[in-house]
């Protein structure tokens, strides 16, 4: 039987502490890659169900125990022409360098690994963002735009880094409060 990381759940203290930076080595390459792995088999029915996981498109290495500026986010995306884009990021210690003044929510609110309790509410994120990390896929340091649902998900695995869970940002008086300007995805 295949072994599966077990996920931090936010009633730890740990997912909430900032983490460090990560060193650029073998052995947090090969986790980032283990935690890109995690989330393919996430994302298999069969799987999940067997080893009572949940789906996820993002993983934060303090998800898994690694208090360390390390994340990965990996799902795919099927396109109008029947073609299907893999979205696979693999970062070490990002770092958001621009942001949109745009911002943009998920009309089903986010989900994460770590929470298993409901919060409903729109949390908003910048439109689109550029991130300067050590790409795992490219071997070097680079810098990703990414805009919508893709810098989405970026911005939620890295507030992870900083201790900051998804329902942090739902306004608490109006959890569905609309703002103007915002795109709802
Ligand atoms: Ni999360």
């Amino acid at each position: 039987m295949k072994k599966y990381f077990k996920i931090v759940k936010d009633n730890s203290n740990s997912i909430r502490s900032k983490c460090v930076d990560a060193n650029i080595d073998q052995e947090t390459i090969d986790l980032v890659n283990s935690m890109k792995d995690y989330l393919i088999d996430s994302q298999n029915e069969e799987i999940r169900n067997k080893y009572h996981m949940r789906e996820g498109v993002g993983l934060a290495a303090p998800q898994i125990g690694k208090n360390i500026r390390a994340l990965v986010v990996y799902y795919e995306e099927p396109q109008e022409d029947g073609s299907v884009k893999i979205i696979d990021h693999r970062l070490i210690n990002p770092k958001i360098i621009l942001e949109s003044v745009k911002e943009a929510y998920l009309s089903n609110g986010e989900g994460c690994l770590s929470v298993d309790d409901e919060h409903q509410g729109y949390v908003y994120r910048k439109y689109k963002i550029q991130v300067k990390a050590y790409d795992v896929c490219l071997k070097k340091e680079n810098i990703i735009t990414a805009y919508g649902f893709e810098a989405i998900v970026l911005q939620h695995e890295i507030d992870h880094l900083d201790g900051i869970l998804f329902y942090d940002h739902i306004n608490k008086k109006d959890p569905f409060l609309v703002k103007d300007g915002a795109v709802r995805l």
